[in-house]
């Protein structure tokens, strides 16, 4: 925690990529200065704060806010697991350079903090937001490397009167790509759960099987997840599950049928008093990530060749609540 940060402004990028990271071990004051950081966030949201929080008792960290107001917002100071924080925040516009940058906005919000992540000339660029959005992240992103982890860290936000309150909602792991080791040993030493995953597209498509059949059932029937395991969800539950496998197996999940029930029933029982994220946007009126998380199935479904008629009509409903 730091005191009344001055609003920090970068200076002009340089031209040429840099050959080793030029911010390791620097101070927070001095990467502000030279305007290039070991670690940026892009969407300083729930998990965004929640990672950020921990992440600058160990590395001097930027955060990338929506604007330049809520990145003020940010500097002014924000509660995080019953502590103030005051972050370097920064708008998109005056983002600084980066070695490694998270990205943690909602998936509709990827080409934005794509784009931003360019900028900031980083060595990588990590997402780590739920759904497929690394083919996006890399359509707008001309980093070196650009990939997709998985974390199933949990947080939240309350908003108040006297500002946004961030809670920690349940300690998981976060598994990053072969490439970013430097990022997974700040997560390791900031005490978050994390490791180097060589088999990180498998984990994904493990990770979209749980979510293309608990989040969108827990939206539609506004249902914590639990309840998903109780007639009469439970019949849709696991056909969402039965009619995505051959698809999720096409693309090299290796989980059989038995397999694919047990794990997304055991994620049910695991998170049984949570509300989903896709409930949460929905029940705030706010768009939801089904076109990253069923969309993302859909497509890989049209490449195979395959019908999903359930996950389809649960795309047009989802949808359908959407703002
Ligand atoms: N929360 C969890 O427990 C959890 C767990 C696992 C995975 N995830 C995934 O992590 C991602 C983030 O989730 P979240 O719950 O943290 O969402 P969130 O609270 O809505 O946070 C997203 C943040 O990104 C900001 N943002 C939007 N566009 C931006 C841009 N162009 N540049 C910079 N910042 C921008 C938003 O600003 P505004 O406030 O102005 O909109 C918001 O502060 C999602 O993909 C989610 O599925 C979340």
């Amino acid at each position: 925690m730091r005191e009344s940060p001055a609003p920090p402004t970068a200076p002009p990028p340089s031209t040429s990529a840099p050959s080793t990271p030029p911010s390791a071990g620097r101070t927070e004051a001095a990467c502000a200065a030279s305007g290039r950081f070991p670690l940026a966030l892009i969407g300083p949201g729930a998990l965004g704060l929640h990672f950020a929080a921990r992440l600058e008792g160990v590395v001097p960290i930027a955060l990338i806010a929506r604007d330049e107001a809520s990145a003020a917002r940010l500097r002014a100071g924000v509660e995080v697991d019953g502590r103030r924080f005051r972050p370097q925040a920064f708008g998109p516009e005056q983002a600084p350079e980066a070695d490694w940058v998270i990205v943690l906005v909602k998936a509709g919000d990827t080409a934005a903090a794509a784009a931003t992540a360019s900028r900031m000339r980083p060595l990588g660029v990590l997402s780590l937001q739920n759904g497929l959005t690394g083919e996006l992240l890399r359509a707008h992103c001309t980093a070196r490397q650009v990939e997709q982890g998985i974390t199933t860290e949990g947080a939240y936000r309350e908003r108040g009167d006297e500002g946004d309150r961030v809670h920690p909602s349940g300690a998981g792991e976060t598994l990053v790509p072969p490439g970013f080791e430097a990022v997974a040993e700040l997560f390791v030493r900031a005490g978050l759960r994390a490791r180097v995953e060589p088999g990180i597209a498998h984990a994904r498509l493990a990770k979209l099987l749980v979510n293309v059949a608990i989040n969108p059932l827990a939206a539609l029937f506004r249902v914590p997840n639990g309840a998903l395991l109780d007639r009469p969800h439970r019949v849709l539950l696991d056909t969402l599950v039965r009619e995505a496998l051959p698809v999720l197996r096409a693309q090299g999940l290796d989980l059989d049928e038995a397999a694919a029930l047990a794990r997304v029933h055991a994620v049910a029982r695991a998170t049984a008093a949570n509300r989903a994220s896709m409930l949460q946007d929905v029940l705030a009126g706010r768009r939801t990530e089904i076109d990253a998380i069923t969309g993302a199935l859909l497509r890989m479904a049209a490449d195979h060749a395959i019908e999903l008629p359930t996950h389809r009509a649960v795309h047009t409903l989802v949808h359908a609540l959407e703002p």
